[in-house]
């Protein structure tokens, strides 16, 4: 268990845990190597500036792809320097997004709000894969994973970018300790790990087993 306040105690992951995993060199090979079937369904929790939703519709090809935002990064001041005019071309965040979406406008649906409201209406387990990557702090991240969990089918894939405690500016993230409990709790399996450059690295977890993560979420929360 760790012992620091920074986040939540939670478990380690043990060889069982990760068995059969595969190890990728970047996030966008390892979702070309997941067995998700083309012409499904896939969702993205927090896409900023499209970047990795192209490699998602391009690779997966799926039917319908959900794009979740709260589109509010406009108003950021300095984001690693720069603005939010300079970062979304004077545009609004979303119109922004709409404008790179706009050869897949076919098969995208954007769903603008807190994904922890949001997601909540597709949790009907028609999901092939779902990308968790909207905001980083342990308690919305939790809550992205349950709903995450309830939108997969039995098949589908949970996919967490930025498997890291602490990121370049120093942000304590949320993402370890809610990945290894579910995955140590609440019976979910790792499948891979994909490296990348600075390390932001993604952990893909199979979702059948995790569908009953919610139930212990919502729990937590009624009890406040
Ligand atoms: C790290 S960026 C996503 C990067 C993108 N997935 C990629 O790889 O190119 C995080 C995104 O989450 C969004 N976000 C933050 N909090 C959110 C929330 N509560 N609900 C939905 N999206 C959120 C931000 O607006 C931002 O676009």
């Amino acid at each position: 268990m760790s012992m620091d306040t920074r986040w939540p105690p939670y478990p380690a992951l043990s060889a069982e845990h990760v068995q059969g995993a595969t190890l990728y060199a970047r996030r966008a090979d390892q979702i070309a190597g997941l067995p998700v079937p083309k012409s499904g369904k896939v969702a993205e929790i927090g896409v900023w500036r499209a970047a990795f939703s192209k490699v998602l519709v391009d690779t997966l090809k799926p039917r319908q792809f959900f794009a979740f935002d709260i589109f509010t990064g406009r108003l950021e001041k300095d984001w690693n320097g720069m603005t939010g005019h300079d970062l979304f071309d004077g545009l609004t965040h979303r119109q922004f997004y709409e404008r790179e979406m706009a050869p897949y406008r076919d098969v995208t649906t954007i769903v603008e709000g807190s994904s922890s409201e949001t997601m909540r209406a597709y949790t009907d387990h028609s999901f092939d894969l779902v990308y968790v990557d909207g905001n980083h702090y342990c308690d919305f991240v939790k809550v992205d994973a349950a709903l995450g969990a309830e939108m997969l089918k039995n098949t589908g894939f949970l996919v967490f970018n930025d498997y890291m405690l602490i990121d370049h500016n120093h942000a304590n993230y949320g993402i370890v300790p809610v990945v290894n409990d579910m995955v140590v709790n609440g019976r979910g399996h790792v499948v891979g790990f994909a490296l990348d450059q600075n390390l932001y690295c993604d952990m893909p977890c199979s979702g059948a087993p995790l569908q009953g993560l919610r139930n212990r979420v919502s729990s937590r929360r009624d009890r406040r």
